[in-house]
């Protein structure tokens, strides 16, 4: 049997790559940039599979261009970037990585909610810059975390990785979620749903978690923000487009909150105008599943699921569309 043949189009850590290389040919485009649109597209021309990463449109015009795609595994846990119902229509297994970067993330979260509350970036700069003096009583005054209000948009996986978290620091945990979680799980994870409006005005601390679809586009626009407390702090490490930027500009810029902690944009990679000039936002690329263990175990398992749908021939581990993946493998 002829073996797959696969378009990996980003640096991987070696461990994936390996297990990839042993049960499949590789064509890699191994660079620390995005690859260029008519190169991906050319590039998948000959492509049983492919792995990639969240900036890779698997759209239409994709798929038109790889006849032989048979599977398609995302280096990420969200799948915003890909189309799965045209896939569905040709075919195609899709895969993610969930579970594997949920704590990694929720750690992140935190690390955003803290620095944004306590100014760790600014007061770096300041040290930097030699700006210390002497210790002074009202140097960069930021607020407390412990005992306050968190309220967590989407209550997954990750978000439920925040509140247990946010439990230790002592917090009142409140949740919005389309789909409220019985109450016996709102008990164990000692937390309360709020409507979002209802969430928004009584939290201190408000942290997104939720997937990025149409129902969610600009969940956090300019009536959104203006519901929040003038000391809120909005931390977004789910999707960019989730929150209007623009108008987080705005807020950020007339106090209207507190402070944000940035680690995806609405049109990622770039930031909206005027967001990098502001002190009261602690921005990071992309970061939150950025530890080296996360990032392996999320490797391997994009890996592993080209691997068992083209070479092994069986049900992935985390098919997105499994219906899709029972049909592909029946007539494989
Ligand atoms: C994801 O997995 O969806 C993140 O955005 C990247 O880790």
């Amino acid at each position: 049997m002829a073996r797959p043949n696969i378009l990996v189009t980003r640096s991987i850590p070696d461990e994936a790559k390996r297990l990839l290389a042993k049960h499949c040919d590789i064509e890699q485009y191994d660079k620390h940039a995005a690859i260029p649109r008519p190169l991906f597209l050319k590039m998948l021309k000959d492509k049983d599979g492919l792995l990639c990463i969240l900036t890779e449109k698997v759209n239409q015009e994709t798929l038109d261009a790889a006849p032989r795609l048979k599977a398609v595994a995302t280096y990420s846990v969200g799948y915003d970037h890909i189309d799965v119902k045209a896939c569905g229509a040709r075919k195609i297994a899709v895969m993610n990585t969930p579970g594997v970067l949920t704590e990694t993330t929720a750690d992140f979260a935190w690390s955003l909610l803290m620095a944004a509350a306590r100014r760790v970036v600014e007061g770096d700069r300041f040290m930097r810059a030699g700006k210390y003096k002497a210790w002074d009583p009202m140097m960069l005054l930021g607020c407390d975390v412990f005992g306050k209000t968190i309220g967590i948009v989407g209550f997954g996986r990750i978000g439920q990785a925040v509140a247990r978290r946010a439990a230790g620091f002592g917090m009142k945990i409140i949740y919005f979620d389309a789909q409220r979680i019985f109450p016996e799980v709102e008990r164990e994870f000692g937390v309360h749903f709020r409507e979002l409006k209802d969430l928004l005005r009584e939290a201190d601390f408000i942290t997104l978690h939720c997937v990025l679809d149409a129902a969610t586009h600009h969940l956090i626009d300019e009536d959104a923000l203006s519901l929040m407390k003038p000391s809120a702090v909005l931390v977004n490490t789910a999707r960019g487009p989730i929150v209007d930027e623009r108008a987080l500009v705005k807020a950020l810029k007339s106090k209207r909150i507190a402070a944000a902690g940035l680690d995806v944009y609405e049109l990622e990679p770039k930031m909206a105008s005027g967001l990098s000039k502001l002190s009261n936002v602690v921005l990071a690329p992309h970061l939150a599943s950025a530890s080296l263990e996360t990032r392996t175990k999320m490797g391997v398992m994009a890996a592993q699921g080209l691997i068992d749908v083209l070479a092994n021939k069986k049900m992935p581990a985390h098919p997105v569309n499994p219906e899709v993946c029972q049909v592909l493998l029946a007539e494989a």
